[in-house]
């Protein structure tokens, strides 16, 4: 390829911003950004590290938790299984420990996952429900001893922002802007591209899960950003979901008492519903006053819904892990948003305190922890996610002495042969990015940047991902 290099000032013109004429709640933005995301084609999961993707460290610690129960755990339901790694290596576990498959039903929004990875998934004690997590516990009500499992689900479901400026409560929307030069093919144009190739299921997941059909057709940033500001959904839904990619948002707050912005969530619920979530909604004043002023908070409306419609399952446990905070880290938060884009995924962080407190009025038994102490209990492994210490890590460099790219490679060459675990399918690039190490070694890597002059303020090492169980006798 000949690339030609232009002379100063004849670089094309850096593209111009379209705007949206109205910020947007980010808890519907979210949920509208976060449907088209995982309702695209291909492995969603492909495009960026979750909790779950690759790391075999924490699926040991969930096996070693199940097999430890008593009575034994026969069936486990797992909402928002993604590539179903966690899937497969929990019922591996189970079955080389305990010579028993386990049953092992997941449920997804998005079937997206599911046609790219069902040829690779267990038949034997396996299934899978195209079903949302607000549909779960309608759907195993009458069952007795539910276990639910749920990784790093509740970042990506409906949750409210709000913060307190000059103590006024307000409501935190987005202004989604759009470069002018996108131009974006319709799902349908996308769709006969794949059928054309030969991949018939991923052309009929790319139509099915948006529930809809529409043109072949390409659609420029003008034509995207009126359907954006007439939030006419139906037709975004049309379009290919990679303009999400092109989107960039700017932040803005308007007053709004929590009454409003999330009470309104609830509007339908019945009395001892409202009692419950009016209780909740306190703590959460709380937790925003004891935030500085103009910093973000979520509310996890999701999984506020989510405990209580559960909270009549006898004998249910409930296992959820996430990033997120707890009311301890609040007070170290230097990032006024609570939320973040992931190649055009938006994601909010779980506020797990508030989550734990829901889970105790809903009467169940609720603990919270560090996932890493979860697995140092049940795997006695002491680890640290290579991702976390990566960026911790880069955030405590001097760019000056050592870039991103040979940190990175540094990192790689420290840990080389350590990585805990191994890959044991479809590794991603840079996947052992997800995995652990031990934290000593994580320890012995800071020294040696130390050592090596390259840091210019300490490497934060506590961890930022938590579990929560809920339980009911
Ligand atoms: C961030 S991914 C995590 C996937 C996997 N558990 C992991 O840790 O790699 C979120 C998953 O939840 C699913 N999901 C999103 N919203 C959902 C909802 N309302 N109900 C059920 N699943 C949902 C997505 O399709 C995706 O599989």
């Amino acid at each position: 390829m000949v690339h030609i290099e232009l002379p100063p000032g004849c670089e094309p013109p850096a593209p111009r911003m379209l705007k949206a004429q109205r910020p947007i709640p980010v808890s519907i933005w979210q949920r509208l950004a976060n449907e088209w995301y995982y309702s695209g084609h291909g492995d969603p999961l492909k495009l960026f590290g979750t909790l779950g993707t690759n790391d075999p460290v924490l699926p040991r610690a969930i096996s070693a938790d199940l097999l430890g129960r008593e009575p034994p755990v026969t069936a486990v339901h797992e909402i928002g299984p993604g590539n179903f790694h966690v899937a497969k290596a929990i019922m591996g576990f189970v079955r080389a420990q305990a010579h028993r498959n386990l049953q092992y039903r997941c449920y997804d929004a998005h079937a997206t996952s599911y046609t790219y990875h069902r040829h690779r998934l267990p038949t034997e004690g396996f299934s899978f429900m195209q079903k949302g997590v607000e549909s779960f516990p309608a759907l195993t009500r009458e069952q007795e001893a539910v276990h639910v499992l749920c990784v790093e689900l509740f970042d990506d479901t409906d949750t409210e922002h709000a913060l307190l400026h000059k103590g006024q409560e307000q409501m935190l929307c987005v202004l989604p802007c759009l470069p002018n030069d996108t131009v974006m093919e319709s799902r349908s144009l996308a769709a006969s591209q794949l059928a054309h190739m030969g991949d018939f299921s991923q052309a009929h997941a790319l139509l099915s899960d948006a529930g809809s059909t529409g043109l072949e057709k390409l659609y420029d940033a003008d034509d995207i950003m009126a359907m954006i500001d007439g939030m006419d959904i139906e037709r975004l839904r049309k379009v290919h979901p990679s303009f999400l990619l092109r989107l960039q948002y700017e932040n803005h707050a308007f007053p709004l008492p929590l009454e409003t912005s999330i009470g309104k969530r609830f509007e339908q619920a019945d009395a001892p519903c409202l009692r419950y979530v009016r209780q909740v909604m306190e703590y959460f004043r709380k937790q925003l006053r004891s935030v500085p002023d103009g910093n973000a908070i979520g509310f996890p409306v999701a999984g506020v819904k989510f405990l209580w419609e559960m909270r009549d399952h006898a004998g249910a446990r409930i296992d959820l892990f996430d990033y997120g905070y707890t009311n301890a880290d609040l007070c170290h938060r230097d990032n006024p948003l609570s939320y973040s884009v992931f190649q055009g995924q938006l994601t909010s962080p779980v506020n797990f305190d508030l989550l734990k407190y829901a889970a105790t009025e809903c009467g169940f038994d609720a603990r919270l922890e560090p996932t890493e102490e979860y697995i140092l209990r049940h795997t006695g492994l002491d680890t640290i996610p290579l991702s976390r210490l990566l960026s911790n890590a880069e955030y405590a460099c001097d760019r000056g002495k050592i870039s991103s790219k040979d940190l990175k490679t540094l990192l790689r060459a420290f840990t080389a042969g350590s990585v805990l675990g191994t890959r044991d399918e479809d590794p991603v690039d840079d996947s052992h990015m997800n995995m652990r190490i031990t934290y000593e070694q994580a320890m012995a890597f800071v020294d040696m940047l130390r050592g090596r002059g390259f840091l210019k303020q300490p490497v934060d090492m506590r961890r930022c991902s938590y579990h929560l169980s809920a339980s009911r006798q």
